[in-house]
């Protein structure tokens, strides 16, 4: 099973999603793979922001070396899961793929049980926004692993 986190630039939200999932899947031996992805190309290539990498590393999590990347047509073809942080990544993601591919993309807040919601934009807030983000994430990684598990177990 593959899943890919979208957010706006891949350097916030999605990186420390991808990464703060993988630590939860890790610990229940789920053999998952997961990356992330931005809808724009603006930051494609660079380093997740270093607010992100310093949350994350406070919370025993590295994230330092992966790039941002755009998403591209291919990843709806060969992701099963593809989680949206908020609603406009999330209708920018069914607008770039066909009806078809529609039922692998869902707003991580919402498939996680914790309603239709986003993950709140970091970007231009401080060190305690990057903060909120990481606890939001999480959680909701928390209750993502284990619907997960459950499903596999199905
Ligand atoms: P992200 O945050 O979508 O969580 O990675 C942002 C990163 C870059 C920009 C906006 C949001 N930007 O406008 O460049």
């Amino acid at each position: 099973m593959k899943i890919l986190m979208v957010c706006l630039g891949n350097i916030c939200r999605s990186p420390l999603a991808e990464g703060i999932l993988r630590k939860h899947l890790e610990l229940l031996h789920l053999p998952y793979s997961i990356d992330s992805a931005g809808t724009i190309n603006y930051h494609s290539g660079s380093a997740p922001d270093s607010r992100a990498i310093h949350v994350a590393a406070d919370n025993g999590i590295d994230i330092s070396r992966l790039a941002s990347r755009q998403v591209s047509k291919s990843d709806f073809e060969k992701f099963d899961y593809i989680f949206a942080m908020d609603r406009n990544n999330y209708k920018d993601l069914i607008s770039l793929s066909s009806r078809e591919q529609h039922k692998r993309i869902h707003l991580y807040l919402d498939f996680a049980g914790l309603g239709q919601k986003d993950v709140p934009d970091p970007y231009y807030g401080n060190r305690e926004n990057f903060e909120e983000v990481f606890e939001l994430l999480d959680r909701a990684s928390l209750q993502v692993s284990a619907k997960l598990l459950k499903n596999k177990n199905l």
